[in-house]
């Protein structure tokens, strides 16, 4: 409820093309609508008499030790909903404990972001650049601002097909706002949305090229298929986020949970899979974890809390989704996220 009364809050106070553009997806947005949806076809059936009288639902992820099973996904330019923008979602991830992971296309440089964010720890969200030159300056940037980890963007070939942007003709950021990140890099001034680097070039050799750059965690987010799991692995990935970008990329992908499985029984507990794309309660975090992920990732919700409220609002979507998913996890006879087993995980209507 807290989540749905700040999107409405959010959707009365922003700007309609603004809403739009977080709000949208690619194409159609069957995928966008579908990754909410595919949550209503699992139920989850809970364990009795557990005697487990507490719970503890910190997770160790790469970079993050004993931290929030729930991450703040990569969403671009908060200033457009809120003018504290990153700032704001910064500290108030790191007050709610959860992994933020602050995007290439920020309003505010991601040193400012760390600086904001204190000791908590906070990911650095690559769109690998087919100039080997502009991906390490990048890499640096994040690394000289203290982030813990990187998570390299890999579903994102070419830019998607954002059909209520095209309708609304939205292409500039507004005066004032700027890909900070991407200041003083080779190419275009960084004041048109498309100015973040994609490019069907990219390929696996890039991100051998990336874990030999660095000592921090890399990470793949938008992987789908169970091959390109176990050669993320291969190639050195410290985890792997099953993501379809929130529905933005392709329009014609499964629903991200969907996904979900065959990615975790490909990459074989050799590193941590996240999932991202559709969360929006506590009982979806619950069937994630149950699925296999490590932790989930929260796009839009935390947009729709800065929007409404700024960081008091990205607080309560975060506290919320926590108490839910505690609440979830004590109704499942848990303790730890751990105790969250497949065999308790049904489809709605099957039979098992
Ligand atoms: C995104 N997402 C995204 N992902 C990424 O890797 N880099 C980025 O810059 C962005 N930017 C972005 C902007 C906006 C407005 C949205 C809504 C999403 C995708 C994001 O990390 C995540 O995969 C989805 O948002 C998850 O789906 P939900 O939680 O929004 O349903």
């Amino acid at each position: 409820m807290i989540l749905r009364d700040l999107h409405d809050k959010a959707r009365q106070s922003l700007d309609p093309v603004r809403y739009d553009y977080v709000a949208g997806g690619a194409g159609e947005e069957r995928v966008l609508a579908d990754n909410e949806r595919a949550f209503d076809r699992y139920a989850l059936l809970p364990r009795v008499l557990s005697g487990r009288e507490t719970r503890d639902t910190t997770v160790d992820l790469p970079g993050a030790p004993r931290t929030a099973p729930v991450v703040v996904a990569p969403t671009a330019f908060h200033r457009l909903a809120h003018p504290d923008g990153e700032r704001a979602t910064a500290r108030a991830a790191a007050a709610e404990g959860a992994v933020l992971v602050t995007g290439t296309a920020s309003t505010t440089a991601v040193a400012d972001v760390t600086g904001a964010a204190g000791d908590a720890p906070v990911w650095f969200q690559l769109y690998p650049h087919p100039r080997r030159e502009v991906t390490e300056a990048l890499v640096r940037r994040a690394e000289e601002a203290g982030c813990t980890a990187l998570v390299v963007t890999v579903d994102s070939p070419v830019f998607g097909r954002h059909t209520r942007d095209l309708r609304n003709g939205f292409t500039d950021l507004p005066p004032g706002c700027a890909a900070e990140n991407m200041r003083g890099l080779p190419g275009a001034p960084p004041g048109a949305l498309t100015d973040i680097p994609m490019s069907p070039a990219v390929s696996w050799r890039d991100i051998d090229g990336i874990v030999g750059l660095t000592s921090l965690p890399v990470l793949l987010k938008g992987v789908l298929h169970p091959a390109d799991a176990r050669l993320a692995v291969e190639h050195g990935a410290a985890g792997v986020v099953v993501s379809n970008h929130g529905g933005r990329q392709s329009d014609a992908v499964p629903a991200a949970v969907d996904c979900l499985p065959a990615v975790v029984a490909a990459v074989a507990g050799r590193v941590p899979v996240l999932l991202d794309g559709g969360i929006r309660r506590g009982s979806d975090i619950a069937v994630a974890l149950a699925l296999g992920a490590s932790a989930v990732g929260v796009g839009r919700p935390v947009v729709w809390g800065l929007a409404a409220e700024g960081e008091a609002g990205v607080r309560r979507v975060l506290a919320a989704l926590r108490d839910e998913y505690d609440h979830t996890l004590a109704l499942c006879g848990g303790h730890r996220n751990t105790d969250l087993t497949k065999d308790m995980v049904v489809r709605k209507g099957g039979t098992w």
